[in-house]
């Protein structure tokens, strides 16, 4: 079901604000077109003005294997909600001993801080390309909705610890202070993930309450002061300008959970409810450098990219293999950059070009066994996109 087939009560599920909505409706929307771009970072090709959603040149991409917020992918359903940190609560609720609220300082305060450093990607990177098969609704994202950053706050599992979570609970739910408007009705963005997950309390798996990235508070557009951080989930189970966590027995009813986030070859609202949501990103690897269309001289060219695994726990990228001949011979490419669960590699490969050579592709496989396949199937909302990377050359 696609958001503009949504009918009210879908909508009116979404939580609190929708209850509200239909009397501050027309308000809301008309504030989103009157908000300017809030990034404003010249790094970033807008794919969508309002709200503002961006993706850095794919070369911008493999010059760091901590990506500088300026070149940091925006994904936003919603206008940026400003909110000062002291006015930011976060309420606890649900299945839990001791419901809770605390302001950003006090979470700060009351629990350890934690670091990790991870890779957020959009579900719907590579989007574009399922055009080859047929054309998907949504932002066309090119390759470039992702990127790695050294997340810092405190562990969602010490909170969680500390509210006491009851023996039935089994999803954790989030949900963000903004506003996502269709048809004049205004709800907000909201993630859910299983308990387990919630809280894993390794160095480099743990979920967080975030509030810097990359060794400063976040910016408006990443989620200040507070978003969730899932190292290997999809970047919708990252919930930006937090302020509600809810412990429950199932996924959240959120329309990003219930209905969106998902697998489905078409647009029937009976597979979709029973569709489980999307929780792990994919295996995948793509093309950096050169970029699509490049003119190429010589005998030989320096390919660079980034490659990352299924974000399953315990999976590292075994392999990388560019190809020179549309997939009949491979040559291996060296990882470049750091190496951490969850987080994507930088690689480099120096391929030999003939007279004939017109495109290079990529491909990754992982310590599970499981390879990138030559093209993926189609789905109805355009995700998981992870067939072979191509980029076309010309010869110079
Ligand atoms: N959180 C809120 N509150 N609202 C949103 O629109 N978008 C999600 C997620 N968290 C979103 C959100 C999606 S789909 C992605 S991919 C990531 O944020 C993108 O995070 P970024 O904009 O910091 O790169």
């Amino acid at each position: 079901m696609s958001l503009d087939l949504l009918s009210r009560r879908d909508l009116f599920r979404q939580g609190t604000i929708g209850v509200l909505a239909l009397s501050i409706g027309s308000r809301v929307a008309r504030s989103q077109e009157a908000l300017p771009n809030p990034v404003g970072s010249a790094d970033l090709i807008a794919r969508q003005a309002v709200p503002f959603n961006g993706e850095p040149p794919l070369n911008k991409l493999v010059e760091n294997w901590i990506t500088p917020v300026d070149s940091f992918f925006v994904r936003s359903h919603g206008n940026v909600p400003e909110i000062a940190a002291k006015d930011l609560k976060l309420t606890i609720d649900g299945m839990v001993d001791k419901p809770m609220t605390f302001t950003v300082a006090e979470l700060m305060e009351r629990f350890p801080k934690a670091k990790t450093t991870a890779t957020l990607t959009c579900a719907g990177n590579r989007r574009s390309e399922f055009a080859a098969i047929k054309k998907v609704g949504g932002i066309q994202w090119e390759a470039g909705a992702i990127g790695n950053a050294e997340w810092q706050g405190i562990r969602l599992a010490d909170v969680l610890k500390f509210v006491g979570v009851k023996a039935e609970a089994k999803h954790v739910w989030f949900e963000g202070r903004d506003e996502v408007v269709e048809k004049n009705i205004a709800f907000p963005f909201g993630g859910s993930i299983p308990i387990e997950k919630a809280q894993v309390t390794t160095a480099t798996g743990s979920s967080l309450l975030a509030t810097e990235m990359n060794g400063k508070p976040l910016t408006p557009s990443h989620g200040f002061p507070l978003r969730t951080i899932v190292p290997g989930f999809i970047g919708a189970r990252s919930v930006k300008w937090l302020h509600k966590i809810t412990v429950a027995d199932r996924p959240s009813p959120n329309h990003f959970v219930a209905d969106v986030y998902k697998l489905v070859p078409e647009d029937n609202a009976e597979l979709i409810a029973k569709t489980s949501p999307i929780y792990e990103f994919t295996l995948n690897s793509v093309i950096c450098v050169p970029t699509q269309g490049s003119s190429v001289s010589g005998n030989q060219i320096n390919v660079k990219g980034f490659a990352l695994t299924n974000g399953t726990t315990g999976r590292s990228v075994q392999k990388i293999e560019v190809s020179a001949d549309g997939g009949q011979s491979w040559k291996a490419a060296k990882v470049t950059s750091s190496v951490s669960d969850y987080c994507w590699v930088l690689w480099s490969a120096e391929i030999p070009l003939t007279e004939t050579t017109t495109s290079l592709v990529v491909r990754a496989t992982d310590t599970s066994g499981e390879t990138q396949p030559e093209k993926n199937p189609w789905n109805y909302k355009g995700y998981q996109f992870n067939g072979w990377h191509r980029v076309n050359l010309k010869r110079g």
